[in-house]
């Protein structure tokens, strides 16, 4: 049995695996221009953040209905589940199935389907995060927002995701503002490819309360200094920082010295379906490859509850962390 762990940077649309992605086109008529699951696998091989994104748009256009959605879903709850996850907090993209005719309700009804019945089906239980894609305007994001006020009793908190270099936090300081206003947590994605500058501007000007990846704080001493001291959690996604090229090796990835700063490290997977493994693969990754002694293994398994948006049952949070210390490696 794997550590039990939340997963807390995760993108539903990164999990449709080839398998799943043909099934839907055959059943919504959708014509894919690969062959098969063999051809469409040969184009996983990605130069940078871009090249990766350019395909994770085009599968897209698979996912239609709110039937699709969910089995999307149920597909990640299941595998993540026998990965050991026991609480998702999962990111979606609406502007991106917006811009193809697919209404929010379609989506947030389709994802919610397999999320309200989670516990029970998969024994996970799960959050939902609104995403803008940062290359998109700022007046976008707001009409996005907007979109979504029907649903916000199905949506926990808003992150900022999509090609970061050039789209620094600041753009979106007032869609921040308003989500903030409407009781929405806040995450961003920074400091991946754009600079630790980003990182800051995400604290100061989105006040958000965790960073995804965040792996280039590492370059700036005082913004590692200051992370620390407020205890700011980073979702850093190891295999995805490979595949993307944002460290050469596995071997070369920071997160051994990120835990010896002291930062509140968490092992997430990303886009698992593109990026070589879920949550679990990617804790088996840093374990045998960057060799984490079960000590590190049990603080970033405890970090990812400590760090999850479970403010509104902390009961259920102590009944994880309770497992994550009685946990036998
Ligand atoms: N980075 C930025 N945007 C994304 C990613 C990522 O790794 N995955 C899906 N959208
Ligand atoms: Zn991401």
């Amino acid at each position: 049995m794997p550590v039990p762990k939340a997963e807390l940077h995760l993108h539903i649309e990164g999990t449709l695996e080839p398998e799943l992605a043909f099934a839907l086109a055959a059943r919504n008529g959708v014509t894919l221009p690969y062959a098969d699951t063999e051809e469409l696998r040969e184009a996983y091989r990605f130069e940078d953040l871009q090249s990766f994104l350019n395909l994770y748009y085009e599968l897209m256009a698979v996912l239609r209905t709110e039937r699709d959605f969910e089995d999307l879903a149920n597909a990640y709850l299941a595998r993540a589940a026998a990965q050991g996850v026991r609480h998702a907090e999962i990111f979606f993209d609406p502007q991106a199935h917006l811009a193809r005719g697919v209404g929010m309700g379609t989506v947030v009804e389709g994802l919610w389907r397999a999320l309200a019945a989670s516990e029970t089906t998969h024994g996970v239980s799960t959050r939902l995060i609104l995403c803008f894609l940062r290359d998109e305007s700022a007046e976008s994001a707001l009409e996005t927002l907007d979109a979504a006020k029907p649903y916000l009793d199905r949506i926990t908190g808003i992150g900022l995701d999509s090609a970061e270099v050039g789209h620094p936090p600041v753009k979106f300081r007032a869609v921040y503002e308003a989500a903030a206003a409407l009781g929405l947590r806040r995450v961003a994605h920074a400091g991946e490819e754009g600079p630790p500058e980003y990182i800051t501007e995400a604290l100061d000007v989105l006040g958000v309360e965790r960073v995804d990846h965040g792996l280039r704080c590492m370059e700036d001493p005082a913004l590692v200094e200051r992370l620390v001291r407020e205890r700011i959690p980073l979702t850093l996604c190891p295999l995805s920082n490979v595949r993307l090229r944002t460290v050469d090796t596995l071997a070369d990835h920071p997160l051994p010295a990120m835990l010896d700063a002291g930062l509140v490290c968490t092992v997430n997977s990303d886009d698992p379906a593109y990026f070589g493994g879920y949550a679990g693969d990617n804790f088996d990754a840093v374990r045998q490859t960057l060799g984490l002694t079960e000590e590190r293994l049990r603080e970033l398994a405890r970090n990812s509850f400590t760090a999850s948006f479970l403010e509104d049952d902390e009961e259920r949070r102590a009944r994880y962390l309770a497992e994550v210390e009685n946990y036998r490696f």
